[in-house]
């Protein structure tokens, strides 16, 4: 597809909010809408690739070993997931290759620089993220077009956590850094019959208005698909937590009228929202440091 890739970085210093669920559930989505996906996994724990791929995480054929050593590029390492997603392994030299950037502020800007190279083979490239607030949230921050941040409702602290991640945008933002805009706040494995969690998305939605998405509910399919290594959306296409996956990629990437008419099946079409930032992307590319 002749666009220039999309890039999500999906966010967040807590563990557990479904960064991982979420990065792997989206790119199902987008995939549905016949968008090509790259997934990476910028996270020591590389659960997302141990989740779906047979092959162990070799220290030397991760992102981190790359990040180190940005000469090497990404190219050879990329593993094909199934026929439209493609998967960027995690490894545990992430947080080695972090410590030994540490005195280097163009540090965090590698990842950034090493998607390039590998950015034309895609329509959307979605970064999964460590939780910690560090090298991988700032990193996927300026590698980002746009950023979401999924998180779990029921606990306030939870919801705290959230402003640590946008004080950290603002930092880059003030330093003039060109940062990934803010997209969604996202409510994720949520419980309707919860009131814990129902109390904690009315108070989401009170202090972040429309920034807040709809939630991706609750559900056993999550855990069936990752075993199955198959997304949601590709499964049980019909089920609540599919159609939230697939509102939430229509959120983020809406469709031009050359791609609705070249067969996208999935999907809630283009809402004004997703218009915005895509205008918002292309002002992103425009400002210093692209
Ligand atoms: N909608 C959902 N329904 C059911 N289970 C879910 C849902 N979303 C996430 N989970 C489960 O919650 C757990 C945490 O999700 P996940 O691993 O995606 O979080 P994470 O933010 O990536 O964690 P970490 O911070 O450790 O990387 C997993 O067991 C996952 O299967
Ligand atoms: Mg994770």
């Amino acid at each position: 597809m002749a666009r220039t890739p999309l890039r999500i970085g999906v966010l967040g210093r807590k563990g557990g909010s479904a960064k991982s669920t979420t990065s792997y559930n989206l790119a199902g989505a987008l995939a549905l809408r016949g968008l090509r996906c790259l997934l990476v996994d910028l996270d020591s724990q590389a659960s997302l690739t141990r989740a779906l791929s047979d092959h162990p995480v070799p220290t030397e054929g991760g992102i981190g070993a790359r990040i180190a050593e940005p000469s090497r590029g990404l190219a050879d390492i990329v593993r094909p997931i199934s026929e439209l997603i493609d998967l960027v392994p995690g490894d545990r030299s992430i947080e080695v290759a972090a410590a030994a950037l540490a005195q280097n502020p163009a540090g965090p800007l590698r990842l950034r620089l090493l998607l390039e190279e590998v950015a034309d083979d895609y329509d959307a490239i979605i970064v999964d993220t460590a939780p910690m607030l560090g090298f991988t949230q700032t990193s996927a921050l300026l590698a980002g077009d746009l950023a979401i941040v999924p998180t779990r409702t029921g606990a306030q602290q939870d919801i705290d956590a959230l402003v640590d991640i946008f004080a950290l945008r603002d930092e880059l933002v003030q330093y003039r850094f060109a940062v990934a805009a803010l997209a969604a706040i996202l409510p994720s494995n949520y419980h309707a019959d919860e009131a814990p969690q129902r109390d904690g998305l009315a108070a989401l939605r009170e202090g972040y208005g429309a920034l807040v998405a709809d939630p991706i509910p609750h559900s056993p399919l999550i855990e069936r698909a990752i075993n199955a290594r198959v997304p949601v959306v590709f499964n049980s296409p019909r089920a609540g937590v599919a159609v939230a996956f697939h509102r939430l990629a229509a959120r983020l990437y809406p469709l031009t009228e050359d791609e609705q008419d070249a067969g996208a099946t999935q999907g809630e079409g283009t809402g004004q929202e997703a218009q915005r930032h895509r205008e918002e992307r292309e002002k992103n590319r425009s400002t210093v440091g692209r």
